[in-house]
């Protein structure tokens, strides 16, 4: 599927302006530039899009209006047949979710002594972590420090982070890789042996270590060998579907749902690591979406009904740079690693429109208004996007440069005939990331007693708006720091009688407000489109009729 010839048109216009602009730099808006930018053209400001919240914790905030009905959603189980004598796991420690954050925590909480249990709904490292291109954020270099660290994220995220979790953030940032490394992570490095570091989005020097474009998934997989390695438990296909609390309002474990088989578990726990990832899953506003199917916002709507207020939940990220052609790709990550090389953000006409190197929401307005006064290039489908001109990076680096730096992405693309170190990408912006969620002490605690918060999920560290690269950071950071405390922790938890009233005093805060029979049930576990777990249910069975194994 190469482009059709209406686009090689325009490519050619882009190939003829590529010389020129080589040398072309386009200065950054300055931060009065960047309001009514953001104001006309940001998703977040589609104001049909987003309504307040009518009950919980946030009651009065305004949030995504497809957030909005999971948090205001039903209840998928009934608290009075849901028996809670019966414990089927008893653990120090329970992390639900298992990407890179539940990692973490997992293994520093049983490094801190505690009996660990990891559940996740897909299997171990399924999780947005694997598709982390670009890198990992953290200040090690001579030229570098915490303090250009912190001040680059607050700059980005215009000032709205929490001081204290971005503090922890870049202090801890350093020894973060070191962990990494001395687990395994093969980091991509100088021939002097020194960390080779690429330059992300809104970064005032190269800080983000990676792994080709392939950082994620490196970390993943070394992290996964490890909970293997050490015989930490985990349960698969098994989805959180509610928190349970004790008497003394703490949370002390969750009720789980076997996917497979329907049934229920009980999981009782001193303490309980949230480690669910995002939202991105939920298509806000209709766009499509970097995100693996597990990212359904679970962990917001368990913490919400157990009383935990959120935070920034009126801000989502949209990458600017995602596949807009092929079609079989939309959405796909194009890692800011391809800009951070150098590749230019161009129009339809072979134009630069923006400084490629703009933080994300700025750049994804600036695309999004490109498109619309008619400088885009639109697909056979009816998707505008511009051209990211990714050729330019061998002019730089010389010859094979995208290949060496970038071969996920000449993967992709090469599996439809097109061969990005000579032709430029087809991109829009697409949902990323969720900028807020539960709100969190740099410690990993939560407000509510006995629940920790690690990753995606918890919201502050990133303000309104995350640079690249602080994702992953903000994963290994906090998941470390969450399983410590929630080890810490249960070691002097005494939890008392195990109970759902939260789930029976939240269906009646539903039923007051007139919600219970307009909003869905939650949390969803997986997006609309997947195949249910029932779907797989009739595959067994029709498999076993036709085997004549069963009979009706
Ligand atoms: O562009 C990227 O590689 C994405 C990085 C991130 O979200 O941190």
């Amino acid at each position: 599927m190469p482009y059709p010839a209406y686009m090689q048109e325009s490519i050619r216009k882009v190939e003829a302006t590529r010389e020129k602009r080589l040398k072309e730099e386009v200065p950054y808006i300055t931060v009065e530039q960047r309001k009514p930018l953001l104001k006309e053209n940001h998703p977040d400001y589609i104001e049909a899009g987003i309504r307040e919240l009518l009950v919980g914790p946030n009651k009065g905030d305004r949030t995504r209006n497809e957030l909005a009905d999971l948090l205001e959603g039903n209840s998928r189980i009934d608290p009075d047949k849901v028996g809670l004598i019966q414990v089927d796991y008893d653990v120090d420690v329970l992390v639900i979710g298992c990407g890179g954050a539940g990692a973490s925590a997992a293994l520093i909480a049983q490094e801190n002594g505690a009996d660990v249990l990891i559940v996740t709904k897909l299997r171990l490292g399924d999780a947005n972590t694997v598709g982390a291109q670009g890198g990992t954020q953290a200040a090690d270099r001579p030229n570098d420090s915490p303090v250009l660290h912190y001040l680059d994220t607050v700059g980005g995220a215009h000032f709205t982070n929490v001081p204290e979790l971005v503090e922890a953030l870049v202090k801890n940032a350093p020894d973060m890789i070191r962990w990494l490394e001395s687990l395994g992570v093969m980091w991509d490095k100088n021939p002097d042996g020194s960390m080779a570091e690429v330059h992300l989005a809104g970064e005032c020097v190269a800080r983000s270590h990676c792994c080709k474009d392939y950082t994620g998934l490196e970390e993943m997989r070394v992290l996964r060998d490890e909970i293997k390695c050490r015989d930490i438990n985990f349960l698969e296909f098994s989805a959180a579907v509610e928190l349970i609390m004790d008497d003394g309002g703490r949370v002390a474990g969750a009720i789980l749902v076997d996917l497979e088989t329907n049934e229920l578990i009980v999981v009782r726990a001193k303490a309980t690591v949230l480690a669910t990832g995002g939202i991105g899953r939920l298509h806000i506003q209709g766009f499509p979406t970097t995100n693996h199917y597990g990212a359904t916002a679970d962990g917001l709507v368990l913490a919400y009904r157990a009383g935990c207020p959120l935070v920034d939940i009126d801000t989502m990220q949209y990458h600017p740079t995602c596949v807009a052609y092929p079609l079989p790709i939309l959405g796909l990550l194009v890692t800011e690693k391809v800009r951070g090389l150098g590749a230019q953000v161009v129009n339809v006409d072979g134009e630069q429109f923006a400084n490629p190197l703009e933080p994300r929401d700025v750049l994804s307005s600036f695309v999004i208004r490109e498109c619309r006064r008619g400088k885009g290039i639109e697909t056979p489908f009816g998707q505008a996007g511009v051209w990211l001109d990714s050729p330019l990076i061998c002019l730089r680096h010389g010859e094979g440069a995208v290949t060496k730096g970038l071969p996920a992405t000449v993967r992709q693309f090469a599996r439809f005939g097109i061969d990005v170190s000579k032709k430029p990408m087809l991109i829009y912006p697409a949902l990323h990331y969720q900028n807020g969620g539960v709100k969190f002490n740099a410690d990993g605690s939560t407000p509510i007693p006995g629940l920790f918060a690690a990753g995606e999920v918890e919201g502050g560290v990133h303000g309104k708006n995350r640079l690249g690269g602080n994702s992953t950071a903000d994963i290994f950071v906090f998941g470390r720091r969450a399983g410590r405390t929630a080890a810490i922790w249960a070691k002097g938890a005494k939890p008392g009688k195990l109970t759902l009233e939260h789930v029976r005093q939240w269906q009646r805060e539903l039923t007051e407000t007139g919600l219970t029979s307009i909003r869905p049930l939650s949390p969803k576990i997986l997006p609309d489109y997947a195949r249910q777990p029932y779907d797989y249910l009739a595959d067994y069975v029709r498999e076993r009729l036709a085997l004549g194994q069963i009979k009706i």
